[in-house]
């Protein structure tokens, strides 16, 4: 149970200041909120019963925030757990629930975990692509490509824009108001466009689903969160005005897109040299 300090010059800070201007993920988790990734707890489980977890497994977990997945990762008793997280603060909360010694969390990056080749069967990472530029995105997936041993699975669940053809404008507009919003850039990609990374990698694509991006709607909220965390955000929001005013814009623009913005998990394989 350790975490590895790198000295890399890419790892974040700690969680920004002040609600008006830390990233959008991060004031959500301010105020309670654990469940960070778009499709929620939902598209979480697909990804994870895809992934088929057991004991035999080696994982690895890229950018795990506050540790939700990893629990859930850690109940099916694989042999080792490895999250690789950029936030220091993040970084710890996971750290809480590591139990053995082959469970760790390194505060590093998924695009340059320093781990070995082939040296896991099962790579995954829920909404932390979307916010990376294109090439960040191509190099934490080929990091993942190139940890995988043959046979090994890689699942990722993020944001998606739909329909795959979707015009440029509005493309643009989208990321423009939701990188506004969320303080972070975010940067969805089309289905076809995340299949073709993975495929890019050298992937085979074996599982995909969506569903709606209803991250701050609240029967989604007390879906993910349970009812009382969930009464206990609405609460904080309710009483910090600052953090309200923030949380219903990135609503407001989650709704303004509703109709080409959603969730999305796809679950690929590293084939074996022989297939
Ligand atoms: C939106 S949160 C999602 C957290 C968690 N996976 C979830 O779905 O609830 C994004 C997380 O990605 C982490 N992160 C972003 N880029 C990263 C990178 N290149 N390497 C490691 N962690 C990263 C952030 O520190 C943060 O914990």
């Amino acid at each position: 149970m350790t975490t590895q300090v790198t000295s890399t010059p890419e790892v974040k800070p700690d969680h920004q200041p002040t609600p008006e201007k830390m990233p959008g993920h991060w004031l959500l988790a301010k105020m309670g909120k654990r469940v960070l990734r778009p499709g929620g707890l939902e598209l979480t489980r697909h990804l994870l019963s895809n992934l088929a977890i057991g004991p035999s497994d080696h994982v690895v977990e890229f950018a795990p925030g506050l540790g939700v997945t990893a629990r859930m990762t850690l109940a099916s008793r694989p042999k080792s757990y490895t999250a690789i997280e950029r936030d220091r603060l993040a970084a710890k909360t996971v750290e809480s629930y590591l139990t053995g010694p082959n469970q760790k969390c390194v505060l590093g990056t998924a695009e340059a975990t320093g781990m070995l080749d082939a040296s896991a069967s099962v790579v995954y990472g829920e909404a932390m692509l979307s916010m990376q530029p294109p090439s960040t995105k191509s190099r934490i997936i080929a990091e993942a490509a190139r940890l995988l041993a043959p046979g090994g699975r890689y699942g990722i669940h993020e944001l998606c824009l739909v329909p795959d053809d979707l015009d440029q404008s509005v493309r643009d507009a989208i990321q423009h108001d939701l990188s506004d919003e969320i303080h972070v850039g975010v940067r969805p990609l089309t289905a076809a466009e995340w299949r073709e990374l993975l495929v890019n990698a050298g992937l085979t694509i074996v599982a995909e689903r969506t569903a709606p991006m209803h991250l701050l709607e609240p029967a989604r909220v007390v879906r993910d969160e349970g009812l009382w965390r969930a009464i206990r955000f609405l609460w904080n929001v309710a009483w910090h005005p600052a953090a309200r005013r923030r949380v219903l814009a990135m609503r407001k623009v989650f709704r303004k897109y509703r109709a080409h913005l959603s969730a999305i998990t796809l679950i690929a394989r590293r084939e074996s040299a022989a297939s």
